[in-house]
């Protein structure tokens, strides 16, 4: 069973999804046992603690910048026997002590289809705002490992969702949500898990097997 470390800053309607899929015993070969979160007053917190997991809080704020603040991190996460970190939402960028020490076992969920609509300055609803004022008619989410390059890493699953002329940012991301980042993110998780992704260069490869028989 793969220790399963959830990082967070706000919301958590990502960790969420992960809970419900897990308590439907869909996360297949993990269990999350931690959650982490860099904001002492995220209600992601609140989640966890009502589905009694463990939760620690290693507060950005508290650090002058982000190598001191990823040290502290890298240490709580060594502490956890982290096997798979989950950034869930979780808006600090991480250095490339912890990124090397786990590579490829973090995985991040990040609200488009990249490589449109990523990197520095697109998290959050800033990214259905560009989305919205760019005029695509697609968008969605995608999951993915964590390189050194911001949103830049392996692709494990993407997921398409329309685009409508009446859209805010605010109704944008709760489709995004719903339609694809609670779907991708517990199945992006369960394959990892389930030791049925391989990395080669810059690509994730999903094994179909188990599919295949069934
Ligand atoms: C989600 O839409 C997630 O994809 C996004 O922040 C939101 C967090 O919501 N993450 C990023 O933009 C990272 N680049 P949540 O706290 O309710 O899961």
């Amino acid at each position: 069973m793969k220790n399963i470390v959830v990082l967070v800053s706000g919301g958590g309607t990502n960790l969420q999804a992960l809970i419900d899929a897990q308590e439907r015993g869909e996360l297949r070969g993990g269990k999350i046992t931690c959650v982490i979160s860099s904001k002492p007053d995220a209600y992601a917190l609140k989640r966890a603690k009502a589905h009694d997991i463990s939760t620690r809080i290693v507060p950005r704020k508290h650090y002058p910048d982000n190598a001191s603040y990823s040290k502290a991190l890298h240490e709580a996460l060594f502490e956890e026997y982290a096997d798979l970190i989950v950034l869930a939402g979780f808006m600090t960028i991480l250095d490339k002590r912890i990124i090397q020490a786990f590579r490829n076992k973090i995985i991040n969920v990040h609200p488009s289809l990249i490589p449109s609509f990523c990197g520095d300055g697109f998290y959050g609803l800033h990214v259905h705002e560009k989305v919205l004022e760019r005029g695509v008619k697609l968008t969605g989410a995608t999951v993915h490992f964590v390189t050194e390059v911001c949103d830049g890493g392996p692709i494990i699953l993407q997921k398409a969702v329309e685009v409508q002329d009446n859209d805010t940012p605010e109704i944008l991301q709760r489709r995004v949500m719903e339609q694809a980042e609670w779907k991708i993110l517990p199945e992006a998780v369960s394959l990892f898990c389930e030791d049925r992704l391989t990395v080669i260069g810059d690509r994730a490869y999903i094994d179909h097997k188990e599919e295949q028989t069934q």
